[in-house]
């Protein structure tokens, strides 16, 4: 029996068994599975069976996995006609959508590979892959837009990149209930738009715009809560101004040279960017804020009246964190450095009586590994940082005298610390690690340790209370305290 001819009785064991979404897994499956016209028959004869059991289903999630289709692509130009390639995706969620009665929830994407990697093989020209085209959107939206709650399509780069779509417009003018819409890889026009009260949620990612300044953005989407706005490109001025906006997020990957955020109701924002920006944020209610971006010190924020948590990571941390002197609410901070503080720039260093004037009511503060760079040991004079609760470092490198210091300075002069987490690189020696470890448990005793090692681009590690055990049983400290 061929691997194909059982997905009919898979696909009925997998919509018994969850009728409500359709798996991804499943999709998957069936998709892995075809590669050419005769299969799309073949995934006909499914859909069949399919569309006996799915009238009830509410959502559908279709990812073309698109590697099997450069395979496809490459064995069709083999076979020396071009004309032939196609992908099997739209028909088949065309087929499958014809048959849904309410649908509340689509999503429909290629699973990109990254926008910069040479497309070789990949038919630019064709559009079968090209989902925020227009004449494909109206073949289908139309029909399920009266029930549609949530959106999300995430276009193949290589061929949308040179089209512009009308995809925005489309959605405005058919879906009237629309609440979330996430649209990723796409040139996007804001040409002819509705407003659409009911979305309060929006995503583009990896996205041309053509909204220099977000003025039909504002104009289109006025109730948002949530907006995400990853790699969009095109900006000049943007401003986001947006009046009922909880939640953003902002990565900023072309310069526009001044970006603004006005919200009144704001409580959660992150702007991250490679390139250097002035950044404006007016948002009195706002309660979390992370900022990463370099010089970022034309940094102008108006009075936050109830900041909780404040992330930063900058080159010249100092200066950047001076503007949010009049913000005395900070709890918990956490800074990283971007930049080399070297030479003329040892000017910029920071002290921890720096970071007590600006922040008194300061219990918890987390040095990541290169904010220790820009940090300076020095004694602090009559500033009172007994609040301070929770410690959390990130090391690079262990020298045991340096790092000790470093760490020193911190334990020592912030008496009221309960617990303190260090984290080591993965890269550190362990003997080096657990003669450190040691060194810091037995010169502070009464701190709630935790230990764990960290690696750029993964997941904290923390070492377990039992291996610490085991671990203390037969270390011994690196040097006399
Ligand atoms: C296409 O043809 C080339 C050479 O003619 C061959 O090396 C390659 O393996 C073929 N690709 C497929 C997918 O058949
Ligand atoms: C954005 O829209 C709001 C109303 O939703 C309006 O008050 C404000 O002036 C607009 N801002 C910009 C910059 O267009
Ligand atoms: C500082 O913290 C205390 C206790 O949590 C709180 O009562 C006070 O309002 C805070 N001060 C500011 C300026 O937020
Ligand atoms: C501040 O940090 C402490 C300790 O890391 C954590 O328990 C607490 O939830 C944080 N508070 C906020 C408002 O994030």
């Amino acid at each position: 029996m061929s691997n194909k001819s059982i997905f009919p009785l898979y696909i009925v064991h997998c919509l018994l068994a969850c009728m409500d979404t359709l798996p991804e897994t499943l999709v998957l499956g069936i998709l892995s599975r075809l590669d050419d016209s005769a299969d799309v028959a073949r995934c006909r004869a499914a859909w069949k069976i399919f569309n006996a059991v799915s009238p009830g289903l509410q959502s559908i999630n279709l990812q073309w996995p698109l590697s099997s289709y450069i395979e496809s692509m490459s064995r069709v130009s083999n076979a020396s006609s071009s004309s032939q390639m196609s992908s099997p995706l739209k028909t088949i969620f065309l087929s499958f959508l014809s048959n849904l009665v309410a649908v509340e929830s689509v999503r429909i994407g290629v699973k990109n590979l990254p926008r910069d990697l040479s497309h070789a093989g990949i038919e630019v020209k064709a559009k079968d892959l090209h989902l925020t085209d227009g004449d494909f959107i109206m073949e289908w939206l139309p029909r399920v837009s009266g029930s549609l709650k949530s959106l999300s399509i995430s276009d193949f780069w290589a061929q949308s990149c040179h089209r512009r779509s009308n995809v925005l417009s489309l959605v405005s003018a058919y879906c009237h209930n629309l609440a979330e819409l996430e649209v990723k890889n796409a040139w996007l026009s804001v040409e002819n738009l509705n407003q659409m009260l009911m979305v309060t949620s929006l995503t583009l990612d990896c996205i041309r715009l053509d909204d220099k300044e977000l003025i039909q953005l504002n104009k289109s989407f006025p109730n948002l809560q949530v907006l995400n706005l990853i790699d969009v490109r095109g900006l000049k001025l943007p401003t986001i101004h947006l009046l009922h906006l909880k939640t953003c997020h902002w990565t900023i990957t072309d310069a526009p040279p001044f970006v603004t955020v006005i919200a009144p109701n704001l409580i959660t924002l992150t702007i991250e960017g490679k390139k250097p920006a002035a950044v404006h944020v007016d948002a009195p209610l706002l309660t979390h804020f992370h900022l990463a971006l370099p010089h970022a010190d034309s940094l102008l924020v108006e009075k936050f009246e109830n900041l909780k948590t404040l992330c930063i990571e900058a080159s010249f941390l100092y200066p950047l964190l001076f503007s949010f002197r009049f913000t005395k609410t900070v709890e918990n901070l956490t800074l990283d450095s971007q930049g080399l503080t070297k030479g003329p720039f040892e000017r910029f260093k920071f002290s921890l009586e720096n970071l007590f004037k600006i922040f008194p009511n300061m219990t918890s503060l987390c040095f990541r590994s290169r904010a220790w760079s820009e940090f300076e040991v020095r004694g602090m004079f009559g500033v009172g940082m007994q609040e301070l609760r929770t410690f959390c470092g990130y090391l690079k490198i262990v020298d045991l005298s340096l790092t000790l210091s470093l760490v020193a300075c911190v334990l020592d002069q912030c008496y009221g610390l309960v617990d303190v987490s260090l984290l080591i690189h993965q890269n550190v020696d362990s003997y080096v690690l657990k003669g450190f470890m040691c060194t810091c448990m037995m010169r502070w005793p009464k701190l709630n340790w935790r230990w764990g090692t960290w690696e750029e681009g993964k997941e904290d590690c923390w070492i377990s209370d039992e291996d610490l055990m085991q671990m203390s049983s037969y270390m011994k400290p690196s040097f006399d305290i």
